[in-house]
């Protein structure tokens, strides 16, 4: 018996990669959420219909692979000069989302948005296709733990100037970035990743380097912390959970590649996390709720169990250095 039973989880963000890696991470995924919205930073990126189509039949498989029932939730890869056309492809492909990368903000993402005016048709295209524009916001030209908030800014032009698009804006990493959001209209909402929620830079850097903890953005520190524990604790219906889950193997780890392969230990944490707060009875509506419920989905039917039966994270999973690695964890998941 579970000490808590809640809804199925989605995963409105994380990196599932390509190629013989990907079906390792699919499983890890599926086997505690019931959806997840895979980003598109693959390489050649998921920009056109047809690659959309071949990514979800994969990914798809992956999941048929992996024994469970679950489901890709697509996001094409927003590029400058796409066009309004190549947008609604997209959306016929099935996309519910296109993400905004910042030319040069984090991995595979050299093509991205340079000037975000460059991309205002496709913008307009998205508002008509009832698309969501999920962002990473960062300024890559500001320094590294200043990069989120130097970019609320072009986030709040996007909102002033696309009166009826839906945006995420993901990973939130700051307290800027929570009240930025509460102050922007209802169609804003922001994605929480179980790192940001649970550590901080000084679980990266703070005794020694441990490169498993580097992410963009850049965790911060513990008032940063607290504003997004309080967001995702809060009731809210505006934040919701994204794991940001993106596994480098060691070598790219050690050419300095940004991403934590936290799915294996994501619930684990997030229990943790809302049981400190005093809220383990609104972890069901961050992780099972709120996302589906901006994205237009239904709830998912299955159940994930969650016990209080502690486990140590190994140091490797699926040839990656999982997030949380060697440390004890409270909590256990499992689909029920
Ligand atoms: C992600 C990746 O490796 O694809 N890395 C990361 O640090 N979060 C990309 C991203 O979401 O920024
Ligand atoms: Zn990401």
């Amino acid at each position: 018996m579970a000490d808590l039973e809640i809804r199925l989880p989605d995963d409105f963000h994380v990196h599932l990669r390509q190629g013989q890696a990907m079906a390792a991470y699919v499983a890890r995924t599926a086997a505690h959420f019931g959806r997840f919205l895979a980003m598109p930073n693959v390489v050649p990126p998921l920009s056109t219909a047809g690659s959309l189509a071949d990514y979800r039949l994969a990914v798809t498989a992956a999941v048929a692979a992996a024994g469970f029932d679950a489901e890709p939730v697509m996001c094409f890869k927003l590029l400058p000069g796409m066009g309004r056309d190549a947008v609604f492809a997209c959306a016929a492909a099935g996309a519910k989302a296109g993400k905004y990368y910042p030319a040069g903000a984090t991995t595979n993402s050299s093509d991205g948005i340079a000037d975000p005016g460059s991309v205002s048709d496709e913008l307009d295209a998205m508002e008509a296709a009832g698309l969501v524009l999920s962002v990473h916001a960062e300024d890559p030209r500001s320094p590294a733990l200043e990069r989120e908030a130097a970019f609320l800014p072009v986030v709040d032009r996007m909102v002033a100037h696309h009166r009826g698009l839906r945006i995420v804006v993901e990973h939130l990493s700051t307290a800027a970035a929570v009240d930025a959001v509460k102050l922007w209209p209802e169609r804003v909402s922001a994605t929480i990743s179980a790192h940001h929620l649970a550590f901080t830079i000084d679980d990266m850097m703070g005794d020694r380097l441990d490169p498993s903890y580097f992410c963009r953005p850049v965790l911060k520190g513990a008032r940063d912390r607290e504003a997004l524990v309080q967001a995702a604790t809060a009731g809210s219906p505006r934040f919701f959970f994204g794991s940001d889950s993106a596994p480098h193997p060691p070598a790219a780890k050690a050419a300095g590649s940004a991403g934590c392969y936290s799915s294996p230990v994501a619930m684990s944490l997030l229990a943790a996390v809302f049981e400190a707060a005093g809220r383990l009875d609104r972890l069901e509506a961050f992780v099972s709720e709120n996302g589906a419920r901006f994205y237009g989905l239904p709830y998912n039917t299955g159940k994930l169990g969650l016990s209080r039966s502690p486990w140590t994270v190994p140091s490797e999973l699926d040839g990656v250095t999982p997030l949380a690695a060697g440390r004890l964890l409270a909590w256990t998941a499992a689909r029920l």
